[in-house]
């Protein structure tokens, strides 16, 4: 499964990218809008994230009537080889997406909430659909059995549109997508960090290095 960093903040996406622990990056517009509070302009800010990682970056159109969003697609595209094209579930995102396919250009169809959308989005060429499962926890819904579901369905046909978890809360719905077996997870670099942390993990090597410091006191390996 990859792992993505959902986040536009350039600290994180380098931290996170130096950890060797990202596959890819996922922004969307409120992401970079906070972003873009350091007085970085959007194509300095894509850009820079373009250049600092060699896999795919989903950047999003800001536009919701088709025309408007296959021109901002076309100029997206142009930032960077590995740019992504988000697109909306919508109907003229549905329009867009069949467009930009038939343009050999990468979408990664986003707020989805429903298997059906799901497969409507693979069904118009998009290389990802982004289900936002912590949206739909956030209303009590279980976000996570919609990824069960697109996994069922694109089993069924064959597609290789990825499944692309989004809106991720916790590491337990990163979990739970690799079980189910979803090709990608996006994670906010809060989430990333705790899944690499366990108490007994760090209560294992504080023992190993107080035992090691009764034979070395410096803590040095005499080598
Ligand atoms: O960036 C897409 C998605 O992961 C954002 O989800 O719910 O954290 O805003 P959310």
């Amino acid at each position: 499964m990859k792992i993505f960093i959902d986040t536009a903040n350039i600290d994180e996406i380098r931290e996170a990218n130096d950890y060797g622990l990202i596959d890819g990056v996922t922004t969307n517009p409120t992401l970079i809008s906070k972003a873009q509070k350091n007085g970085k302009s959007f194509s300095d800010i894509a850009s820079e994230i373009l250049r600092t990682v060699n896999g795919p970056v989903s950047l999003e159109v800001v536009s919701e009537k088709s025309d408007e969003m296959v021109q901002q697609a076309l100029k997206l595209h142009n930032l960077g080889s590995n740019a992504v094209i988000k697109i909306p579930m919508t109907l003229e995102g549905l329009k867009t997406m069949k467009i930009l396919k038939e343009k050999s250009i990468s979408v990664n169809t986003t707020l989805v909430f429903n298997p059906v959308q799901a497969l409507l989005a693979a069904k118009n060429g998009a290389s990802y659909v982004s289900p936002f499962v912590g949206r739909l926890d956030d209303i009590g819904e279980d976000g996570m059995s919609i990824i069960n579901q697109i996994k069922t369905i694109f089993t069924n046909y064959n597609i290789s549109t990825e499944i692309l978890v989004a809106s991720v809360r916790n590491p337990v719905h990163v979990l739970r997508a690799a079980i189910i077996g979803a090709d990608v997870v996006t994670v906010p670099f809060d989430v990333i960090k705790k899944l690499t942390t366990h108490p007994k993990t760090d209560e294992g090597l504080s023992r190993f290095m107080d035992d090691w410091k009764k034979v070395s006191p410096d803590g040095s390996l005499p080598l």
